[in-house]
């Protein structure tokens, strides 16, 4: 016998706990946990969302099929960015394959390409840098891993030529995705116009980066390149609207999430100075051996990583997994019929005291929570993160090269850099500005 789910208080008559979700999501999903615990609905105009919440409910989330609870379905907001016939927009079989060529640029040989360029454009970023100033770090390091992203992605060429007017289409791409694309991702307004044509613009962009490659018998270590020579099973090779939608999707799930962790785990070294002796020691002990800053030497940071995991326990990019369901799932006592969405949020149960000792105090020494599914930052089960190496190694090789040469101190009181998810990530909010002074001086 199934119980019913309980429901969140407030909803609207007609609306539910729409305006409430688009003003401010993780509120309402702490809310709906602590009224509710494990389980509850809300009412998103009409689309009914189980939120789920802790690691038992995760590991039955993320461990179901696609058939039963459909990422594809959930996720068509990401169509009209990524493109029809791309990754939610494609069958799933090609979608798989897909992501089999998205995976083969993340091989070994290509990540050790990947730091070098990181460690280099990170270099050039600060070499301008007065022995001291201040830096709103949210804002930096959105530009700097654009940078990174747009040289691993697309190459040298691309990343000198294009970068700003790139950099302006790819706003408008972003500003096409608010909590309201969620339910309608297709909406009539001035965004979402700007963003069609953002993205025509950038096929023709790339379509010409893949012409001049092809004319001239070029190959080279990127992403693109990886696209270039793809072919599905069946021997097709990619067209150049898929081409460019692979380019998107890679920019979309990589670029904010790692931009966003890397300020959030500055943010956190400057926020917990008792730390910065030890960590800068390690940073220091990479640059003793010229060559220690390669992909090798970026895996062992002991400190750090644990301030960049524990940055993505407190401060999780993404907090809106959703899956629809297909065909009646249960879970516990609980049936969660087909038609319903299907959300876990990290931000909420990072936080849960049953698996993470004093969980709003960061500690980037805390120990393994015992549960594989309880952190969650990167996604479970067959779909999840991909990039997540990539990541890592990307934050790594941002701070070690900043940390090396400067000192990072906050401007304001700890507590006055907070949160905000405008855009269904995560991020500080403004200003969220650091003090750095040269370590030499
Ligand atoms: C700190 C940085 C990152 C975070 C927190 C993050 C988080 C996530 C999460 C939570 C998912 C699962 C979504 C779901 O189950 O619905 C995911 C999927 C994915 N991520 Fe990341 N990600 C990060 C960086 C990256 C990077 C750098 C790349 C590419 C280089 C990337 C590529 C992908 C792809 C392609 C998927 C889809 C996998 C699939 O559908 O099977 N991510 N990511």
């Amino acid at each position: 016998m199934s119980s019913n789910i309980p429901l969140v208080s407030g909803a609207q008559p007609s609306t539910g706990h729409l305006d409430e979700f688009n003003n401010d999501p993780l509120a309402l999903m702490h809310r709906a946990y602590e009224e509710c615990g494990e389980i509850c609905e809300f009412n998103l105009g009409g689309l009914h969302t189980v939120l789920l919440v802790g690691p038992d409910a995760h590991e039955a989330f993320f461990r179901s099929p696609d058939e039963q609870l459909s990422a594809a379905d959930a996720y068509q907001m990401m169509v009209p960015v990524f493109g029809e016939g791309i990754q939610y927009g494609a069958p799933p079989e090609i979608e798989r394959q897909q992501l089999k060529m998205q995976v083969k640029g993340l091989k070994y040989e290509r990540m050790v390409n990947y730091a070098e360029i990181i460690e280099r454009e990170s270099e050039a970023f600060s070499s301008d840098w007065e022995e001291h100033g201040e830096l709103d770090i949210y804002d930096a390091f959105t530009r700097l891993t654009l940078k990174t992203s747009t040289h691993c992605l697309l190459g040298t060429d691309f990343r000198q030529q294009l970068t700003e007017e790139f950099a302006g289409l790819y706003h408008d791409l972003e500003d096409g995705l608010a909590p309201s694309s969620l339910t309608a991702p297709y909406q009539d307004a001035e965004r979402f116009r700007r963003r069609d044509r953002a993205r025509e613009r950038l096929v023709e962009l790339i379509r010409e980066r893949v012409r001049l490659r092809r004319e001239r018998g070029e190959a080279e270590h990127d992403m693109l390149q990886v696209y270039m020579d793809a072919t599905y099973k069946d021997g097709r090779p990619l067209t150049d609207h898929e081409i460019t939608g692979m380019v998107i999707w890679f920019m979309f799930a990589g670029h904010h999430t790692s931009s966003n962790t890397t300020a959030w785990t500055l943010l956190e070294i400057a926020r917990n100075p008792q730390y910065k002796q030890r960590l800068l020691a390690e940073v220091d002990a990479l640059f003793e051996d010229a060559s220690a800053l390669t992909f090798r030497g970026l895996r062992d940071i002991p400190l750090l990583d644990g301030f960049i995991r524990e940055s993505l326990r407190l401060h999780p990019p993404l907090n809106a997994i959703t899956r629809r369901v297909m065909s009646d799932w249960s879970f516990k006592r609980y049936v969660v019929t087909a038609g319903k969405n299907i959300m876990v949020c990290p931000h909420v149960s990072h936080k849960l005291p049953k698996y993470f000792d004093n969980p709003n105090v960061f500690d980037p020494e805390r120990r393994d929570s015992g549960h594989l599914f309880a952190e969650i930052p990167f996604g479970g089960g067959r779909r999840k993160c991909i990039g997540n190496g990539f990541a890592v190694l990307q934050v790594k090789a941002i701070l070690s090269t900043l940390l090396h040469r400067y000192d990072f101190s906050l401007t304001a009181a700890a507590e006055s850099y907070g949160e905000i998810m405008p855009a269904l990530i995560l991020r500080p909010s403004d200003p969220c500005t650091l003090k750095y002074t040269l370590r030499s001086a």
